[in-house]
């Protein structure tokens, strides 16, 4: 989209994580079920997202469900599902349109314990988007970085016990090349609101040189504007990598 109205930046991050945090509190403060919070949430998502495509963001993650969520009462839970459920359908449905945007759709997380028609899909979605390479766009499910960095030894594990991989072999980027997020660029900018300061287990190993941008904005509230305004602080942020 080329949008005259839609702001420039000098520097934009490659990979933008979002932790979609905040959802039962703006529910509580209204009175409501916190799974209205989680409503509210997933729309916030879908404007989030369309709107950090048409800016350029070429890859972003949202943190929809931890590997820690199951916790949770049985009927958030399923309302979350519910809410996933109804996206993925819908994404399903609208093939047409991330193909003219570009848009690749994935789903990182152990999808072993998640239901049948969820992870058919799921599988559908990334192989019909799985061509276009605009923009990328991850949906964390059911994740967890531990588990994933767990993921990428085991897969590792059965490469050196087959043969076809030696230990001396091993690097840094044999394990970026097993996460979920292989071929991926590495997060540079995580933004969570809801005043939280904690990455709650969220891509630990690509998250190494990521900015924090953090406010006490509800996700359900945040807005274009916010995000406009993690990425002008991302602009000024100096970033050294370890040097100096
Ligand atoms: C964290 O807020 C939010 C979640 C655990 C769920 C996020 C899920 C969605 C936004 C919907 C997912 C759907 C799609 C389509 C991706 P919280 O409940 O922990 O908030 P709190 O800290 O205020 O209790």
């Amino acid at each position: 989209m080329d949008d005259n109205s839609l702001p420039k930046f000098d520097v934009l991050p490659q990979h933008v994580g979002f932790i979609m945090d905040g959802n039962g509190r703006w529910a509580q403060q209204r009175g409501l079920p916190r799974y209205k919070g989680h409503i509210e949430g997933a729309k916030t998502f879908r404007v989030i997202g369309e709107y950090a495509a048409d800016i350029g963001i070429k890859c972003m993650t949202f943190y929809a469900f931890s590997t820690e969520n199951w916790r949770r009462p049985k009927e958030e839970v399923n309302a979350i599902m519910n809410l996933f459920r109804e996206y993925l359908k819908e994404a399903d449905e609208r093939k047409a349109e991330n193909e003219e945007k570009g848009i690749h759709m994935t789903f990182l997380g152990d999808r072993s314990n998640l239901p049948m028609d969820m992870k058919m899909l799921m599988n559908k979605i990334e192989r019909v988007s799985g061509k276009q390479h605009k923009v990328i766009v991850n949906i964390a499910i059911n994740y967890g970085s531990r588990e994933e960095i767990t993921h990428s030894a085991r897969e590792i594990a059965k490469k050196v016990k087959s043969g076809v991989l030696s230990p001396d072999d091993i690097t840094e980027e044999t394990v970026t090349n097993h996460l979920y997020t292989a071929g991926q660029p590495d997060l540079d900018l995580i933004i969570r609101p809801s005043g939280e300061h904690r990455l709650s287990n969220f891509m630990l190993w690509q998250a190494a040189y990521a900015e924090f941008w953090s406010s006490n904005v509800l996700w359900p509230d945040f807005s274009k504007e916010d995000l406009n305004e993690a990425l002008r602080e991302f602009e000024k942020r100096n970033r050294r990598f370890g040097g100096v």
